[in-house]
């Protein structure tokens, strides 16, 4: 089929469902059919999700958008990012994309290429793109229906293919102006099988100095440290004089690494893997979190909220979000062993540690080095140079 003949369209209700039937193949893991497309569906009214802020995307016939025989498909969730400058912090419109998908009987013929390039014509503002709609490929996505379109200032996801094939994927009908990689550095220790501690929960919710947080409590503690980042990401732009952007771990953005743990109980009933998704340093006096975020003056709390990936070996905690010093960081690396070794992994992971931690962390038998899958890009929507541009917090909870 002729990629002119072909767009790309908001999916329908059933053509979101067609999508999700499909990346089940490939994604359910441990899951059934059912159960993945009930996980999804249960998601669909969380916070990252609500209000039209999850869209499916399909690419299809022009003459016939609503078919269920579409091409590939793909997902973009609307986020608020924060990008600092020369002239300050300015909150954005900026997109996670995830599930780029093409069944193999439709593979190897341009679509998911032409999807994602197509794909920046539906995000970015039209001044941030090049002039012209490529003529070849018919008239542009017409998506004035979507929350957040043409406004993005940028977009990442995470790459399970490499480096190569998104960043051919840009505005252009010419190869190039992708999806740039950047920052796949991951911080990683191996449990022993023999250490591991399956299935306890700590016996209380503090432990000496140290807080457990629920998911409740890592929101609380994610809403303070948007907060921080923000000022964060000023100061960072100050002192490099780059361009620096982040995603931030509220509004529902963190808790998406925790909610798709969820397996079901009698069918139907979601259950998570653990009550437990992270670990606060509690400020002397404090006996909880809360005491702790509900004081006046706040020292940036010593954190890290985690997920676990635990539907196939080898089981693991990841980090969703750390923020320590170089002094309090063996303390938390700590608790985090021991995290993992009551949820039984083998193995845990933690994105885009800062390189003064990596040092620290590596004293205390842990190693940092790229990851080679999910590979983290962006595509910037602005007229900054990508050697001018620093994602900050490029840590697993952006993913998507
Ligand atoms: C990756 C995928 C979306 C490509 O869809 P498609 O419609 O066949 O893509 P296009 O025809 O536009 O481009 C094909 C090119 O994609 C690249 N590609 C496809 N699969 C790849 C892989 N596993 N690793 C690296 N590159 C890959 C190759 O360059 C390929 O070119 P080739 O056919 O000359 O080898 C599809 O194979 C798929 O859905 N795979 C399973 C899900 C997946 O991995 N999605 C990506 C998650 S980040």
């Amino acid at each position: 089929m002729q990629l002119a003949s072909l767009s790309l369209f908001p999916a329908t209700r059933e053509q979101t469902i067609e999508s999700r039937k499909r990346t089940a193949d490939i994604w359910k893991k441990d899951l059934t059919v059912n159960e993945y497309i009930l996980r999804d569906e249960t998601m669909d009214s969380h916070e990252h999700a609500a209000g039209g802020r999850l869209t499916t995307w399909v690419l299809a016939p022009r003459d016939d958008p609503t078919t269920l025989d579409f091409m590939c498909s793909c997902e973009t969730m609307h986020r608020t990012g924060v990008v600092a400058n020369s002239q300050g912090l300015t909150e954005v419109s900026c997109f996670g994309i995830a599930s780029v998908y093409t069944p193999p009987d439709k593979g190897g013929r341009g679509y998911a290429g032409h999807m994602m390039r197509l794909l920046h014509w539906a995000l970015a503002p039209r001044a941030a793109l090049p002039a012209e709609f490529p003529a070849v490929w018919g008239p542009p996505p017409d998506v004035p229906s979507v929350p957040g379109a043409g406004t993005g200032r940028f977009s990442a996801l995470y790459s399970d293919i490499g480096e190569d094939f998104y960043r051919a994927c840009g505005p252009t009908d010419q190869p190039g102006q992708g999806w740039l990689v950047r920052g796949v550095m991951q911080t990683f220790r191996l449990l022993p099988r023999f250490d591991l501690d399956n299935g306890s929960t700590p016996a209380a919710s503090s432990d000496g100095d140290w807080g457990w947080l629920t998911e409740d409590n890592a929101k609380i503690v994610w809403e303070c440290d948007a907060e921080q980042m923000k000022t964060d990401v000023v100061n960072r732009a100050t002192v490099t004089g780059r361009t620096v952007f982040s995603f931030l771990p509220n509004a529902g953005v963190g808790a998406f690494t925790v909610q798709r743990t969820m397996r079901f109980k009698d069918g139907a009933v979601p259950v998570l893997p653990t009550n437990v998704w992270g670990v606060a340093l509690l400020p002397g006096g404090c006996s909880d979190v809360q005491e702790a975020l509900s004081r006046e003056s706040k020292e940036p709390l010593t954190y890290a909220t985690w997920t676990l990936d635990v539907r196939l070996p080898p089981h693991t905690l990841v980090v969703t979000r750390l923020r320590a010093t170089r002094k309090t960081l063996p303390g938390l690396l700590q608790r985090i062993v021991e995290a993992g070794k009551r949820n039984g992994v083998e193995r845990l992971e933690i994105w885009g540690l800062a390189a003064d931690l990596q040092d620290v962390a590596g004293e205390h038998g842990w190693a940092s080095e790229n990851r080679v899958e999910h590979l983290s890009a962006f595509k910037w929507y602005g007229t900054d140079p990508e050697e001018q541009l620093e994602w900050l917090f490029n840590e697993k909870f952006s993913w998507c």
